[in-house]
């Protein structure tokens, strides 16, 4: 594995560059990233260029919708899915909440759907608010001493009435990696589908959604460098059995079934630009043969997930040694994404948060809309913990920067 070249990398982000966050230190990527430098220009050169209506044979209309159309192929091949198995929402909340709507639709009462308590609850309230149509909703739950989940959970609610399961691939809080196969295989054997959470994993590396085999695989492209947007694959299959939630003349168009509300055109055609992001780190770290869009994803992949691991372990040693913090989740790297969360004996995180603020670094804090984790953890939703979350542009001096604040406040 290359080592990253930071210098390279940060070259493509102009927050790096930016005259008013010089010196400001980002901890709180699980919230939102940096946009690549890529994604801006593409938004700019749209709104410039082509912002008309898409479709339309004249030039700029054709160039506009072929650039969307890229950007859904693109991105297809980079998730190693089909093209017409990508949808684009507004955020990832709003795709969960049409897709319940489809299955409002679809399922029968006394239908069962499985959800957890450690999942954000843009993957929990919409399948919950299902109850009032008469479907029965089980919860599996985290442990309250680790805050993981256990497969052994999910076998003990898997019946012949499951329908779904809903779980996160990483939890918005825990950062624990789940072995999203191993589960998916699972509830497949009991005849459900599983629809995966993406959106804490997806910026530490676009995931193979065939090799996962995810149903249904949600993501918000404002945390993987991109513009305000929500990915959501939905294999072939489902979408053919889930009733149509578009208008009713696009009832034949899988890619209109499940998008009344269409994202914004420039943002879907900027997605291009992301994957001009992903494309030149690979041919940076792993030169320019001509390999496989999947290939390429494991790559990029696997180099933003040993960087990050890198850093993540002097951070995780100085918390997990501390004698005030309680960290939530592994003290180890493995299968660990680096948003680390933890409460501070005797300590409002929101202080914390306002301390460090002050030092120029920017963290989060509060329920993070893992309110139900809060609970299982006894941790008082209002205030919630701090969240320190970084991903592969962010350097060891950054860390220690971090770490020696914390160092000062704790
Ligand atoms: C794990 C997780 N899932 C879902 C969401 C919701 O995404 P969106 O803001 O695109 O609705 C978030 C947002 O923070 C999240 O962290």
């Amino acid at each position: 594995m290359p080592d990253i070249d930071h210098s390279f990398i940060r070259n493509q982000f102009p927050a790096f560059s930016e005259p008013s966050l010089q010196g400001f230190l980002h901890f709180e990527n699980a919230g939102g990233s940096y946009a690549c430098g890529q994604v801006i220009d593409s938004l700019n050169r749209y709104y410039r260029e082509t912002k008309v209506q898409p479709y339309y044979g004249f030039d700029p209309s054709h160039t506009a919708g072929l650039q969307m159309d890229q950007a859904r192929t693109r991105m297809a091949k980079w998730l190693n899915v089909a093209t017409d198995e990508v949808h684009f929402g507004p955020s990832t909340s709003q795709n969960t909440y049409v897709v319940a709507q489809a299955l409002r639709q679809h399922l029968e009462p006394g239908d069962e759907i499985i959800v957890t308590n450690q999942d954000h609850e843009a993957n929990v309230g919409v399948w919950r608010k299902l109850e009032a149509e008469g479907l029965v909703i089980r919860e599996w739950q985290v442990d309250p001493e680790t805050a993981e989940l256990d497969p052994a959970g999910l076998d003990n609610l898997l019946n012949d009435r499951t329908r779904v399961v809903a779980f996160t691939h990483c939890s918005n809080i825990v950062g624990s990696v789940h072995p999203v196969r191993e589960w998916t295989d699972r509830i497949h054997a009991a005849g459900a589908i599983a629809i995966v959470d993406g959106v804490s994993y997806a910026g530490h590396g676009l995931p193979d959604v065939d090799e996962l085999g995810a149903d249904i695989y949600l993501f918000s492209l404002y945390k993987v460098y991109g513009p305000h947007i929500g990915v959501m694959v939905m294999r072939k299959s489902i979408n053919e059995q889930l009733p149509n939630q578009g208008h009713f003349f696009n009832v034949d168009y899988p890619t209109s079934r499940f998008t009344p509300a269409g994202p914004d055109h420039a943002q879907i055609a900027s997605i291009n630009g992301l994957i001009d992001y992903f494309e030149t780190v690979y041919s940076h770290h792993f030169g320019d043969d001509e390999v496989l869009a999947t290939r390429k994803t494991a790559r990029v992949r696997a180099l933003f997930q040993h960087t990050e691991r890198r850093n993540l372990k002097p951070l995780l040693a100085f918390l997990s040694h501390h004698r005030a913090v309680h960290l939530i989740g592994k003290v180890t790297t493995k299968h660990r994404a680096p948003t680390v969360s933890l409460t501070v004996d005797g300590r409002d995180p929101a202080d914390i948060a306002a301390a460090l603020a002050e030092q120029k670094i920017g963290i989060g804090n509060g329920n993070c809309y893992a309110y139900r984790l809060m609970e299982a953890l006894g941790i008082p939703p209002e205030k919630g913990v701090v969240r320190l979350s970084f991903v592969h542009y962010t350097k060891k001096e950054e860390i220690g920067r971090l770490v020696d604040a914390l160092d000062g406040i704790l």
